[in-house]
């Protein structure tokens, strides 16, 4: 049996894979603020906040199943996209925090899974995004952090190939999805954000891609045969 482990497993394309691995009767640890309305007995929520400096690891460390599991996953989707104003604007705290959320959390991830599951075929997709490689104006944080994230992700697969280990690692980049986070961006001011135009128009238009059909190609992707150690996808 598989063990799934998911952040940001309360929305948007974080929830899709939950459910979808529930459906392949996975056991999935889902990690999050909030916790999702579910009684199925594979599921286990904690309620992480991952912007709070790794308080929670702890507690993740020691309640990790150690059975002999075919696979382990670990899908880095939490997320956050503010502060999503120019510098000048910003709280310093705010930056931490989100930093906390997009790149350390997951990096604290990549070491746990990487040390408490040493003998397993693992497989690692962090969630990145167009910004990683584009400058949006008023982003920095959030294009800054998936850049980071993203080459975190393939220095962990040139060690684990060092190693001659069965870690695979895979960014993806989903585009823009019709989720909740889509929602707070079309709220943005343009003042702030002057491309929120842009985001509106491409929502008004149906342009954004279903959450499920994004998991859906994550998991083929993850699941080819020929996935190399490192892998840099964006959804088509
Ligand atoms: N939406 C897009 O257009 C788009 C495009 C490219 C990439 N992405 C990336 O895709 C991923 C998923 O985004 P989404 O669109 O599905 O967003 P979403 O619906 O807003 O979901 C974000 C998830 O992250 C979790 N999260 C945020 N802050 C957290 C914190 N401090 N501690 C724990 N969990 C936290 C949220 O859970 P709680 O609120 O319950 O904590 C939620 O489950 C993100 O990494 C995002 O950057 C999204």
């Amino acid at each position: 049996m598989e063990l799934v482990l998911i952040t940001g497993h309360s929305s948007g394309l974080g929830l899709e894979l939950t459910q979808m691995f529930l459906e392949r009767d996975a056991t999935v640890i889902g990690m999050s603020r909030r916790s999702i309305n579910s009684k199925n007995p594979r599921l286990y929520q904690f309620h992480f906040d991952l912007s709070r400096e790794g308080n929670w690891e702890d507690k993740l460390r020691e309640s990790l199943p150690r059975q002999d599991w075919s696979r382990v996953l670990l899908f880095n989707c939490a997320g956050t996209i503010s502060p999503t104003v120019p510098f000048g604007g910003m709280e310093g705290a705010q930056i931490s925090r989100s930093i906390e959320v997009n790149v350390t959390a997951p990096m604290r991830l990549m070491n746990i899974v990487v040390t408490v599951y040493k003998e397993k075929t693992i497989r690692i997709v962090n969630v990145s995004s167009g910004a990683a490689k584009k400058p949006y104006l008023g982003w920095s944080v959030y294009c800054s952090s998936k850049a980071a994230l993203a080459m975190a992700s393939e220095v962990l697969a040139v060690e684990m190939e060092a190693a001659g280990r069965d870690v695979k690692v895979m960014s993806y980049s989903p585009g823009p999805l019709d989720t909740p986070m889509q929602a707070e961006i079309r709220k943005k001011k343009p003042e702030d954000f002057p491309q929120v135009e842009r985001f509106i128009q491409l929502y008004n238009d149906g342009k954004l891609t279903a959450p499920r059909d994004a998991a859906a190609d994550m998991i083929l992707q993850i699941d080819r045969k020929d996935l190399p150690y490192f892998l840099e996808y964006t959804y088509q």
